[in-house]
């Protein structure tokens, strides 16, 4: 498991254009949760979920990755295994700035991605940054179903979440950028790690930041050389005990 994890939210994003969730003029202040994020959305506001995802799918194409994004991709392309990526955001800027898929986890799903909503079937398609009904006139090709955002709504079961626990469990250095900690307990991830980072624009009421070792509150383009820095110097000297 990655001695580094680098745990993001939508305030990594927020500095290429795209909404956070809580900030004053974010998703949530302009959307209501209950609508479009719920674990019954599908069933009570099928049309309106369907047009909100298709809406920041289709903005997703003009968005680029930011410099925080860019030295992140860097990081784990050179130091691999090292570093565990880890994001709450479903947009596709660190692929946009050079990782494979397979280099970063999405715990709560992937904006270009639509599901098959046949438990037996589940199947994934990437449709790009168009419209959901666009795709196969909206039903699942393997069986036909209905189809679904690849999304996790409130309520609904995070797949991922046990993977995170085990890199919480294992990771050394713990780097937590832009998010308010309202959905992800990062409190508590840094009481497990013997290092920890914690970079948001500003205080969040959901995060306690005396659990972190560091805390810089800036921008994430403004914060990442030091983060990356401090992740060099941690990886570079375990490597050079190895090597003794
Ligand atoms: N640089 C660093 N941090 C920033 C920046 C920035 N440029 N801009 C905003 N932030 C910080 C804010 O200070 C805030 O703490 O990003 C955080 C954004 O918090 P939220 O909007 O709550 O987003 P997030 O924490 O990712 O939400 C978690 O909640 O709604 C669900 O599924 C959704 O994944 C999301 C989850
Ligand atoms: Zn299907």
């Amino acid at each position: 498991m990655a001695k580094v994890l680098i745990l993001s939210g939508a305030g990594i994003s927020a500095e290429s254009g795209i909404s956070t969730f809580r900030d004053s003029g974010g998703l949530w202040e302009e959307y209501d949760v209950s609508v479009v994020c719920n674990y019954d959305s599908m069933q009570k506001h099928e049309e309106l979920t369907i047009e909100f995802y298709d809406k920041r799918r289709a903005e997703l194409e003009s968005k680029e990755p930011n410099y925080a994004h860019k030295v992140i991709a860097d990081l784990k392309r050179r130091y691999g295994r090292d570093i565990v990526v880890i994001t709450q955001n479903v947009d596709n800027l660190f692929e946009k700035a050079g990782l494979k898929s397979s280099d970063i986890i999405h715990l709560h799903g992937f904006l270009r991605e639509i599901r098959c909503q046949d438990p037996y079937c589940e199947q994934i398609f990437d449709i790009g940054y168009t419209k959901q009904r666009e795709f196969n006139g909206g039903g699942c090709p393997s069986c036909g179903s209905k189809l679904r955002p690849n999304i996790v709504f409130f309520g609904e079961q995070a797949p991922k979440y046990e993977e995170l626990g085990r890199h919480v469990q294992d990771c050394e250095l713990l780097v937590v950028i832009g998010t308010s900690g309202n959905v992800i307990g990062v409190n508590t991830m840094a009481q497990f790690a013997t290092r920890s980072i914690l970079n948001n624009y500003e205080p969040s009421s959901a995060i306690n930041d005396a659990y972190f070792s560091k805390v810089l509150y800036k921008k994430a383009t403004e914060a990442v050389d030091e983060i990356a820095e401090e992740i060099e110097s941690f990886l570079d000297s375990i490597n050079s005990l190895k090597k003794l």
